[in-house]
């Protein structure tokens, strides 16, 4: 490490040198000494609209704020913010390492080293993404997700992911199902609840996908019913609308896609058998608490003693074998099926999503012996999905 005369001007030269001739990673700015909250930020490069900026996301303890700005903008509000808020700033280069930290007394140093990060080109994808469910809908701010000045509120930031991992896994999968373009699209949310992935998916498939569609929420509290039906009247969001039901009673007419996201319990297994007989080419569901096999595992000799006795585990292998058994029968009955990490488990540990596609290529015979073969090695004699489809057969 070598020591400098002018530290920041050298740093910030640095900075500049390094987006200039391609090998700047990122910056990221530590020891908070400003007024407010405490927070670190970190600087990348992205591309919008083919031209590359400076992005800076400001952590705080309950929320990130996103700001970009064009290159010499940027650089300049990051060489303010250095010595006066922020008494450390790192710049990763694929060249080197360059560090500049305040002491107490506020003298700069500035320590140079080897390259810990290998240069990345600008993710143009970054924007892409955000742009999908971008904060300003103004269905998020009748939701509550957002503030009055189009800021997600602290408490949604994990509702707010949701919705955006919801409607990226959505936008993969909605090509697979070949729509036809000359119709609206046909969907039922089942246990929609306030709404939220219900109003995110109308706004996506209406405003980015530019196409009609109509969407019915199926919901058991009728409270929530009028407060979407309400809400979908003052947004004008036309062909949405909200119904007080219960799941296994949703009549299966013709569908194309089915979501049931967190709907409890055996409500998944009612909103799959539903997607499967209303011929539904996308089923989209991510379960929630399972109670139907936990008490029917039992020790059927296959050396599961060790792991049931303990009844935390138990839980967790009922939950398992549960996803297990509903993406199997999926498959007997036709579909591609993709088991998708959700969200981080830091926001809930229902986190798995399990994505069907309607295909003609499932070897569905190969799907129904391994079902069989986890109901027998498991032991359990019930399970709903299975019944419903028997009952339907
Ligand atoms: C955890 S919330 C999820 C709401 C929404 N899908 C979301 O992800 O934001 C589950 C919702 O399912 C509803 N629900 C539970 N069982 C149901 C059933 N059998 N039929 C219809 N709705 C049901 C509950 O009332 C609740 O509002």
């Amino acid at each position: 490490m070598n020591v400098a005369e002018h530290p920041k001007a050298e740093f910030v030269a640095g900075l500049r040198a390094a987006i200039n001739d391609g090998t700047f990673v990122k910056l990221s700015l530590g020891k908070f000494r400003g007024e407010g909250e405490p927070r670190k930020a970190v600087a990348t490069l992205v591309m919008i609209k083919d031209k590359p900026q400076l992005k800076l996301v400001t952590s705080f303890p309950r929320k990130d704020d996103t700001k970009t700005f064009p290159i010499e903008r940027g650089v300049e509000s990051i060489a303010r913010s250095i010595g006066a808020e922020f008494m450390s700033a790192t710049l990763f280069t694929s060249a080197r390492d360059l560090r500049l930290d305040y002491s107490r007394k506020g003298i700069p140093h500035l320590a140079s080293g080897k390259p810990t990060m290998a240069a990345s080109a600008p993710k143009s994808h970054d924007r892409q993404k955000s742009y999908l469910v971008a904060p300003d809908r103004p269905y998020l701010k009748a939701l509550d997700v957002t503030d009055r000045d189009g800021r997600i509120k602290p408490t949604m930031q994990g509702k707010y992911k949701q919705i955006c991992r919801f409607i990226e896994i959505a936008a993969d999968l909605i090509p697979e199902g070949d729509f036809e373009k000359d119709r609206p699209l046909t969907v039922v949310d089942i246990g929609s609840g306030k709404g939220y992935l219900t109003f995110a998916f109308y706004d996506y498939v209406t405003t980015v996908l530019n196409r009609s569609c109509q969407i019915t929420g199926i919901e058991v509290r009728g409270e929530l019913v009028k407060l979407c039906n309400d809400l979908a009247r003052d947004l004008n969001f036309k062909g949405l609308t909200f119904v007080a039901d219960e799941a296994a009673r949703a009549s299966s007419e013709a569908m194309d896609i089915v979501i049931a996201l967190h709907a409890c319990d055996t409500a998944t297994d009612d909103a799959m058998a539903f997607g499967i007989q209303a011929g539904a080419r996308l089923i989209l569901s991510a379960p929630c608490c399972q109670h139907e096999l936990a008490p029917q595992i039992h020790d059927t000799q296959n050396g599961l003693r060790g792991l049931i006795k303990y009844p935390l585990l138990k839980q967790r292998q009922a939950d398992l074998v549960t996803d297990a058994a509903r993406a199997l029968l999926l498959e007997v009955s036709g579909y591609k099926v993709r088991l998708i990490e959700f969200v981080s488990t830091e926001h809930t540990s229902k986190n798995i999503l399990i994505a069907a596609t309607k295909s003609a290529t499932v070897d569905r015979s190969a799907a129904r012996q391994q079902f069989q073969e986890l109901q027998e090695t498991i032991g359990f004699s019930k399970q709903h999905l299975a019944s419903q489809l028997k009952a339907a057969e």
